[in-house]
């Protein structure tokens, strides 16, 4: 553990428990800083001014990118850190970016240690409107990309009214409010309401199938609309109050848009931790097998029975 760690609590079994922590501790030192750092770095990137999905940075994305990246690839136990702002993997025995998976210390390409995946700001296009924004990691115990199931911890920091850090292992989920470098326990063992309240769905209507369509107007009969156009941000009321977050399969689009290993993976972790389920339309996110570093997926977390329904809707095909 690093000198004056935060007092956060980890149940992980695996032997990786000291780097996971590590881990935590970074990103709860980095996230005041990142938060505090927005202001003046909300316009676009002067280089470089997309990512390698082929959105545009701005310079707060490209900036807590190399936070992140200079701290935490700098942990004794990290062996790759990889993020949603740069095409390749960064190796970080040898310190060097390499083609996503093939950055090599040993025969699977992850050394001894454990994969970092960073989305640094997840929603940075709130940055323009002054909304919610987060930053997403999970710590896999395989090289990236990977599976899900290979997560051994996930989490997420929301920069709302307040900084709140939601931390999911196999023992379960804790959110915590960040202040000053220090961690505060608000909720131990998070765990999704019984009763779902809200549900936000991104893309645009026109575009989503029939199917989910269809879906969607029962859904919106049932419970209230509450999308900010920030994962992060909507997932956290879904933890909150109970219901569903979807960014779906699109018409133009059927991989959707999220990305699996930065996006997909942790909150569907993070969601299934807390009780719910996650699902790619057909399957668990968690299941789901991990082709390309930015592949992108549909996603749909939220209270079990609102996910079945989903994948029952979207894999019956209307007349
Ligand atoms: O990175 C993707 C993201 O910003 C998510 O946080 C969010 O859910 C989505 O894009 C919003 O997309 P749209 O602008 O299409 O609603």
């Amino acid at each position: 553990m690093t000198e004056g760690a935060v007092g956060v609590d980890l149940a992980v079994e695996n032997g990786y428990g000291s780097v996971v922590h590590d881990v935590v501790d970074v990103i709860v030192r980095t996230a005041p800083e990142i938060r505090g750092g927005l202001v003046g770095r909300r316009g676009t990137a002067d280089e470089e001014n997309e990512n390698p999905s082929g959105e545009t940075q701005a310079e707060a994305d490209v900036w807590a990118d190399e936070l992140l990246c200079d701290r935490l690839s700098a942990l004794e136990g990290v062996s790759q850190y990889a993020s949603e702002e740069r095409a390749a993997v960064v190796d970080c025995d040898s310190g060097s970016g390499s083609d996503a998976g093939s950055s090599s210390t040993d025969e699977d390409g992850c050394g001894d240690g454990l994969s970092v995946a960073v989305d640094p700001l997840d929603g940075s296009s709130n940055l323009v409107s002054n909304n919610p924004m987060g930053t997403i990691f999970g710590v896999y115990d395989a090289p990236i990309p990977a599976r899900g199931r290979n997560l051994v911890a996930a989490g997420y920091v929301c920069y709302g009214p307040v900084t709140t850090m939601v931390l999911a292992t196999d023992d379960g989920v804790t959110e915590y409010e960040l202040a000053d470098g220090d961690a505060r326990v608000l909720r131990e063992d998070v765990r999704l309401p019984a009763e779902p309240t809200v549900y936000g769905f991104g893309g645009r209507v026109p575009d989503w199938s029939a199917e989910f369509r269809t879906y969607a107007r029962e859904i919106e009969s049932e419970l209230k609309l509450r999308y900010g156009g920030a994962m992060i941000a909507d997932v956290n009321q879904v933890l909150s109050y109970g219901g569903i977050f979807a960014y779906p399969a699109l018409e133009s689009r059927p991989e959707g848009k999220l990305r699996l290993q930065f996006e997909g993976n942790p909150i569907g972790y993070i969601v299934e931790r807390a009780g719910g389920r996650s699902s790619n339309g057909t399957r668990s996110l968690l299941e789901a097998e991990a082709t390309g570093l930015h592949e992108r997926t549909p996603v749909y977390v939220g209270n079990t029975g609102l996910i079945d329904r989903l994948e029952d809707a979207v894999t019956h095909p209307l007349e």
